[in-house]
């Protein structure tokens, strides 16, 4: 992903632009360091994939590097109450078919967060949030494509055959249903992105 993020920059980078690899649980990394913008671009949901149990920490240990404001973006939890439709159950059931491929395959799922817990977590740790907005989800091909080529990419980890052969057909299923639903309602709505803005807030 560092490498791609290289290529696909725009522009030639300056000095002063850095593509870093490393895991904020390391306690050098940026050090001193301080930034008037912070963007926490999906981050907290993705933290069950590289630091499990460590998504309560993660304000903290970013405040020191705030001065400006810091905007948090994710993913609302998808949750059975909003599948009252085709398109909510089958945006549903594929969230969860590919979590447990996931699971099954011995890796970890990401796991994401309401916004009411992400307002929470940045007050205790010395954030104020000053605004909060939700941006409604239509799913597209792409999402379909991305979701269920995961996946199939991780089809021949599955070491008991009669298992995998029926997770292929789930694939193909799931895939069929989602390009039919795009074709009848030209996207598939469901749930919501959110974006909240916070300031750090000065400490006595
Ligand atoms: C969903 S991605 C979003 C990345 C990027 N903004 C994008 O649009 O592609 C979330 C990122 O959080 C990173 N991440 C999760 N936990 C991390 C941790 N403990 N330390 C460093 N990076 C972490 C992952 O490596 C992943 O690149």
């Amino acid at each position: 992903m560092a490498e791609e993020s290289r290529k696909a920059y725009p522009g030639r980078m300056r000095e002063c632009d850095r593509v870093i690899v490393a895991n904020w649980t390391d306690p050098e990394l940026l050090q001193g360091e301080v930034f008037d913008t912070v963007l926490v671009d999906y981050f907290i949901g993705a933290i069950e994939g590289f630091a499990p149990y460590w998504q309560d920490l993660a304000f903290e240990r970013l405040r020191p590097h705030a001065r400006g404001r810091l905007y948090v973006t994710a993913v609302d939890p998808y949750v059975p109450r909003m599948e009252a439709d085709e398109c909510g159950c089958f945006i549903g059931d594929l969230g969860r078919f590919r979590d447990a491929m996931l699971l099954l395959v011995r890796q970890r799922p990401y796991r994401e967060y309401p916004s009411d817990w992400v307002v929470r977590a940045l007050k205790r740790a010395g954030f104020n949030p000053v605004e909060a907005r939700g941006f409604p989800i239509r799913y597209g091909a792409r999402f379909v494509k991305s979701q269920l080529g995961m996946c199939r990419d991780r089809l021949h980890l599955v070491e008991n055959e009669t298992l995998r052969q029926g997770l292929a057909a789930e694939i193909k299923a799931l895939e069929a249903r989602g390009h039919a639903l795009i074709e009848k309602h030209g996207a598939i709505p469901y749930g919501f992105d959110y974006v909240i803005a916070a300031e750090p807030v000065a400490r006595p």
